[in-house]
């Protein structure tokens, strides 16, 4: 990685974690040119977004944005909303998941208490036959998320998990959830060298890895990426290993490479777009900065149409 975009990930990945402007934020409603990849506040914003999506051939997962809550009321609120969401997306019969990260849903304050919280949820995904994806976040809250789903898949078939390929531990994790429905991605998250792989190439190694290792298990795999170098590699391997079409798909963030996306639906792949909506949208905003400098002209665009 180059030095400029060193500086450049640390810089927007501390501004992620930065308290006082994620209120701010809030208070601002959708700036910086945020609006180009979230879509909208409210659940009503979020389910027109994700019909008109639907109707260019591209599934969906939503994500109420929130994470790293501390109070067991914004908690339990944001408890509330996913369960909303499930409701909307029912009622409104668009094709749509969730994605969850658990920080917003309690696991900083008591594992067990997040744990309720995701019970609510999977009770109400379940009764709509709907799927959740529990987002992966830093490292520090990798064993957890990982204790709690095993808990989940006690009672839930329709819940899984994400594992990020920086990580050194990705391949045993892959290898101890095989079966399970994962999406696989990079990783987003700024993690020290004792846990994770620093440079592009052997993150990109693993991920490949990791993706095959899924795949030959027999695994439904989504491979969460707009990396095209990665994106061909699977399809030549799916070809050449004879697995199904059935069994993958690939995800992408709103906003991100929509001429990619729709490539991959012309040529018949299982595409779902991550849709991220809600009023806390400045720490996921600042880590799509960090993961990539040229996101930058987003925010200049945003600012400028002020
Ligand atoms: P990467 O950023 O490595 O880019 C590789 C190459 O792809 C670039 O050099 C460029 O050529 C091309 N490229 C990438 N973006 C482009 C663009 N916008 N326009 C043009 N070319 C582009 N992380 C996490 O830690 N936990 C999680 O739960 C999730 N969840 C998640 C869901 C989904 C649906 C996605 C897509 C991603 C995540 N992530 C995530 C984020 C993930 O870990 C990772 O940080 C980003 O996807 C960036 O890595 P990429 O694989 O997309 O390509």
């Amino acid at each position: 990685m180059m030095a400029l975009e060193k500086i450049s990930r640390s810089f927007f990945l501390s501004l992620s974690k930065n308290k006082v402007l994620n209120i701010g934020a809030k208070k601002w409603g959708l700036g910086l040119g945020a609006s180009q990849v979230v879509a909208g506040t409210t659940i009503e914003s979020m389910i027109k977004t994700v019909s008109q999506l639907n109707n260019e051939g591209l599934l969906c997962t939503v994500d109420h944005l929130g994470e790293f809550v501390l109070s067991k009321e914004e908690a339990r609120y944001a408890t509330k909303k996913c369960i909303e969401t499930l409701e909307a997306i029912a009622t409104s019969g668009v094709n749509c998941q969730l994605s969850v990260k658990l920080t917003q849903l309690g696991l900083d304050i008591d594992d067990q208490f997040c744990l309720e919280n995701m019970k609510e949820i999977m009770k109400v995904a379940k009764k709509f036959h709907n799927f959740v994806q529990i987002d992966m976040e830093d490292y520090s809250r990798k064993k957890a998320t990982l204790e709690i789903l095993a808990a989940l898949r006690e009672s839930y078939d329709n819940v899984g998990t994400v594992i990020q390929a920086y990580l050194y531990d990705a391949e045993d994790d892959v290898e101890m959830l095989k079966g399970m429905p994962l999406r696989l991605v990079k990783g987003a998250y700024k993690e020290q060298e004792v846990v994770a792989f620093q440079d592009k190439a052997r993150i990109d190694n693993q991920y490949l890895r990791i993706i095959k290792k899924h795949l030959m298990n027999g695994s439904y795999t989504a491979i969460g990426s707009h990396d095209h170098v990665i994106i061909d590699k699977v399809i030549e391997f799916a070809n050449q290993n004879g697995i199904p079409r059935t069994q993958f798909e690939f995800q992408m963030l709103y906003g991100f490479r929509t001429d990619l996306q729709k490539d991959l639906v012309d040529k018949g792949y299982t595409m779902r777009v991550y849709v991220p909506f809600g009023e806390d949208w400045y720490g996921y905003f600042m880590r799509r900065l960090a993961e990539r400098p040229q996101n930058v002209t987003f925010a200049l665009k945003g600012l400028l149409s002020k």
